[in-house]
């Protein structure tokens, strides 16, 4: 059996028996193994080299798996499921005895999501049970966003990895927690803040972590970053003025700025599409961190729908950033 394809019972049944599958999601790809299994659940920190600390999203193929992951449940948060999933959306719940304290790094909560992907959801409804999936990287790096970049980096530590294509969103969930009386925004990410607020019909509560002792323990201040070097910027030809003589690699929404000496250009999205050039971010990072440069000059996104998200996950991927 070769260790990438598209066979789904061969994914479950590896599952079954504890091991390691990364999983295509709409969001990122992740690196799955079942809950009930702490010896599969720990080869997951194992594998990424993840701090214990970074808990885990649980995710479910079905709703009421959720009732056997959580209790007191609000009903604000059973009506939100049902708007949100399948989708690019996590919920924080208060969890039950079932869940092991490994997946969620001892907190009393857990995070649960049902994803979008046709073939997850296909393995999770064969296989009967949820699992535990953080994002298919080595801990720290740029997530995931097709196959080839699981097998990049992972190929030695997983026992197979499920090719469900390119991500349909290309950036992680957001993260909902409904912990307290009103809903919190903990990550922002493959939902934007104008979807949550139409669907929920109030603005929810923000409060993404910017320093190192984050609620969401995910949410350090450097994370998804590239080996490269990453500046954030408004203007950036102003910086690269900065950098004379180095080879410089630019991250543009929709323009390649010629006046620039770039030794590689990224661009989004030409037509300035924001769900586009959130598609397309990761890979992006990816070919320019081997693209051989010695900077990369990302510029700064419109602060609106999904480019808040792509501006989150610069900023972490971030050496520096001008505001
Ligand atoms: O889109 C996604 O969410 C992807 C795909 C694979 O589903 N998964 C993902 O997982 O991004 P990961 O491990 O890279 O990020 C999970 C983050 C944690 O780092 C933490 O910020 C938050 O979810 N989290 C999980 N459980 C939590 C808990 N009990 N309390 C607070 N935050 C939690
Ligand atoms: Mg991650």
């Amino acid at each position: 059996m070769s260790l990438i394809g598209t066979d789904i019972d061969h994914a479950a049944a590896v599952l079954k028996a504890g091991g390691l599958v990364a999983i295509p999601t709409e969001t990122v790809y992740g690196l799955a193994a079942v809950i009930r299994d702490d010896k599969a659940v720990a080869s997951i920190f194992e594998a990424k080299k993840r701090p214990a600390f970074d808990p885990l999203i649980v995710h479910i193929g079905e709703f009421d798996w959720v009732e056997e992951l959580c209790r007191d449940i609000p009903e604000a948060a059973r009506t939100f499921m049902h708007k949100v999933w399948p989708g690019p959306v996590t919920l924080l719940l208060k969890k039950s005895e079932r869940v092991s304290d490994l997946v969620t790094s001892g907190q009393p909560s857990v995070a649960v999501r049902m994803p979008g992907h046709p073939m997850s959801l296909e393995l999770l409804r064969k296989l009967g049970e949820p699992v535990a999936a953080p994002s298919a990287n080595p801990f720290g790096y740029v997530s995931p966003t097709s196959a080839e970049h699981v097998m990049d980096q992972l190929r030695n530590e997983v026992d197979y990895v499920l090719d469900g294509g390119e991500a349909g969103v290309g950036l992680e969930s957001t993260i909902v927690s409904f912990l307290e009386e009103q809903p919190v925004v903990l990550r922002l990410g493959g939902m934007s803040l104008e979807a949550l607020t139409a669907l929920m019909g109030t603005e929810p509560v923000l409060r993404i972590a910017t320093h190192s002792n984050p609620e969401a323990p995910g949410q350090l201040d450097k994370h998804y970053a590239t080996r490269v070097p990453l500046v954030l910027t408004p203007n950036v030809e102003e910086e690269a003025n900065l950098y004379p003589g180095m080879k410089l690699g630019l991250l543009s929404l929709n323009r390649e700025y010629p006046g620039t000496d770039w030794h590689t250009v990224e661009v989004l999205s030409k037509k300035s599409d924001l769900n586009e050039a959130a598609r397309n971010l990761f890979a992006a990072m990816r070919r320019l961190d081997q693209s051989g440069v010695q900077l990369i000059v990302a510029e700064r996104f419109p602060e609106e729908g999904l480019g808040r998200a792509i501006n989150d996950r610069l900023q972490r991927a971030s050496v520096k950033s001008a505001k």
